[in-house]
């Protein structure tokens, strides 16, 4: 998947389910995406096999399981993601500077072996649905913006190359981190989309002007009453 800005930068999550759902889903938009996230409840109900069946189909996968462990176990976590060629994964920044190099060296080691493309490692900052109020419940102060930066800027001198973020943090994010760090941006709507849960929201177009790479779009495209025209109509809205 590779990083210039011509390309198609809508990720679909994929949060059905079941593997059938995720398939039908992802055979139906495809031709109008860049790539697809496979999250916790569908890698747990329906195992790597999902990722194959959707790595088949050519599509890039986002394989979005947040690992958050000791540095060995996430290296070795990493390497197996690796393995099954998928071509963006999370873990956790808060698994500190240790954690993050032995993530990123095991995805780029292990890509070597296989003679393929790393995948992006992407780092995790504070959960957006943290507030000030939780973070001091865990001792870590109640600025979120200063504890997202924080964390942002340990995850670039660790050597990440990506980082999720919301739509609100990607300015600042900007300003801080060197140009070729990828900002991967879930929480986009448009004004007549409901938002759902998320509270802080961007368009598309608004989210790429303002310096992210990538859109993780779930609702607004699979549940939609036409997935393929929904995912079309932001694609375009990008071009306009
Ligand atoms: O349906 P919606 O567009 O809100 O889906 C957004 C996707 O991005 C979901 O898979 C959600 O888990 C994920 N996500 C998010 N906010 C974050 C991190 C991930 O919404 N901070």
């Amino acid at each position: 998947m590779p990083a210039t800005a011509k390309r198609n930068p809508i990720i679909v999550a994929l949060d059905v389910a079941t593997a059938d759902q995720a398939i039908k889903l992802a055979e139906q938009v495809a031709p109008a995406v860049g790539a697809f996230k496979i999250g916790s409840e569908l890698f747990t109900s329906a195992g790597p096999e999902i990722v194959r069946r959707i790595r088949a189909t050519g599509a890039a996968v986002f394989l979005d399981l947040k690992f958050h462990d000791i540095p060995n176990t996430v290296a070795k976590s990493v390497a197996a993601a690796t393995r099954l060629d998928v071509q963006m994964l999370t873990i956790h920044t808060s698994g500190g500077a240790e954690m993050m190099k032995a993530a990123e060296t095991a995805a780029q080691k292990t890509a070597r072996q296989m003679a393929i493309e790393a995948p992006l490692v992407l780092g995790v900052t504070v959960l957006t649905s943290m507030d000030g109020s939780q973070m001091s419940e865990l001792g870590l102060g109640s600025d979120v913006g200063k504890q997202v930066e924080r964390l942002a800027s340990l995850a670039s001198q660790s050597g990440l190359r990506g980082l999720v973020c919301s739509p609100l943090e990607i300015t600042a994010l900007r300003q801080l981190l060197p140009a070729s760090m990828q900002l991967v941006t879930p929480g986009i709507r448009a004004s007549t989309d409901a938002a759902g849960d998320q509270k802080r929201t961007l368009s598309a177009p608004e989210a790429i002007l303002a310096g992210a790479n990538w859109l993780v779009v779930g609702r607004p495209i699979y549940a939609s009453e036409n997935p393929r025209a929904a995912a079309e109509r932001i694609f375009q809205s990008l071009l306009a």
